[in-house]
């Protein structure tokens, strides 16, 4: 999320340190390397053989919410759940800027550090 506009799975980035270019570069080249305890991906498998992956959105005595990186929410009761692993790999995609041409690169990081306007 960036001035109120994008999908709910990261961190909303209004208050990030966004003129800062270096931490920017950082995390969308390699967002594993630093990753917020509260945004840690986790791998579920369920007694009936399904893998679901995501951040942990709520964790209760009889269940836990993830949400994947599609924004999708899925709750699982925990006596459903096989094997439940945090990874250390974010749910955040790398190479997010190789399809992007250097216009395009220059564009988007203008926007992550803007204010907001066109
Ligand atoms: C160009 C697109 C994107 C940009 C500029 C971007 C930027 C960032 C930044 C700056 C952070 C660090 C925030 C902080 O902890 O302060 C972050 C974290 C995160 N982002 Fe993205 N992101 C992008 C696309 C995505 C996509 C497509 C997903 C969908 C899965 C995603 C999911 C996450 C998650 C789960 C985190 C928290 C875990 C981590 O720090 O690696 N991001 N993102």
């Amino acid at each position: 999320m960036l001035f109120g506009e994008g999908g709910k799975v990261g961190p909303d980035l209004t208050g990030a340190d966004r003129k800062n270019r270096e931490y920017l570069l950082t995390q969308v080249i390699d967002p594993s390397a630093v990753i917020r305890p509260e945004y840690v991906a986790y791998s579920v498998q369920t007694r009936d053989g399904r893998t679901l992956v995501g951040v942990m959105a709520e964790s209760t005595p009889d269940a836990v919410t993830l949400v994947d990186a599609k924004a999708q929410r899925t709750v699982i009761a925990r006596d459903r759940i096989d094997v439940m692993k945090a990874s250390p790999t974010s749910l955040m995609p790398e190479k997010l800027l190789d399809a992007l041409t250097d216009q395009q690169i220059c564009d988007l990081f203008s926007y992550l550090s803007g204010d907001g306007g066109p």
